[in-house]
């Protein structure tokens, strides 16, 4: 039975890391992030900014109209994507960054458990679930 990741921000650094060392461990991959990854075929990619509400739950919808819950043995979720925004003293930071850097960083991880756990919470019943990753590192 194929064990699921999803993981955001899997097309550069830690996250593409980890998305390799999964797919290594017989993990189907997921990521959603902005970045399509030429020849990176192991990996399935959701081009997908997290920042937009809409996209972000249409990318949820479209990952998991591929997973059948009844052959996955479980599935995880990684809230890897962040940005460092700006780094400034404050006054010189706009507030139109300043929010972006929370979106991205605290808002979009918070909407992405929230999807993850409305799409896989009746799986509990037939099939273990693992979760981690709930929040930004
Ligand atoms: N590296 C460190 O030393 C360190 C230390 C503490 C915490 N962290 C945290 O660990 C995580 C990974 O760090 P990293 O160094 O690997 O960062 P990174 O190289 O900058 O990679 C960030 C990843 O997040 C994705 N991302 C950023 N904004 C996004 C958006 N709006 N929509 C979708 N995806 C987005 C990027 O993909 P796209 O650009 O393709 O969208 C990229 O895949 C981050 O959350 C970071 O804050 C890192």
């Amino acid at each position: 039975m194929p064990k699921t990741l999803i993981i955001t921000g899997g097309s550069r650094g830690l996250g593409l890391g980890i998305a390799k060392r999964f797919h290594k461990k017989g993990f189907r991959v997921f990521s959603i992030a902005r970045t399509q990854l030429k020849k990176c075929y192991e990996i399935e990619q959701i081009q997908c900014d997290i920042s937009d509400p809409i996209a972000l739950k249409t990318a949820f919808d479209t990952v998991f109209k591929t997973i059948n819950e009844l052959t996955t043995e479980s599935i995880v979720l990684i809230n890897n994507a962040g940005m460092l925004g700006e780094v400034d003293t404050i006054g010189n930071i706009s507030l139109e960054s300043i929010q972006q850097t929370i979106h991205v960083n605290l808002t979009a991880p918070m909407q992405t458990s929230a999807l993850f756990i409305k799409q896989t919470e009746h799986w509990r019943q037939t099939n273990s679930m693992d979760l981690c990753g709930w929040r930004n590192s």
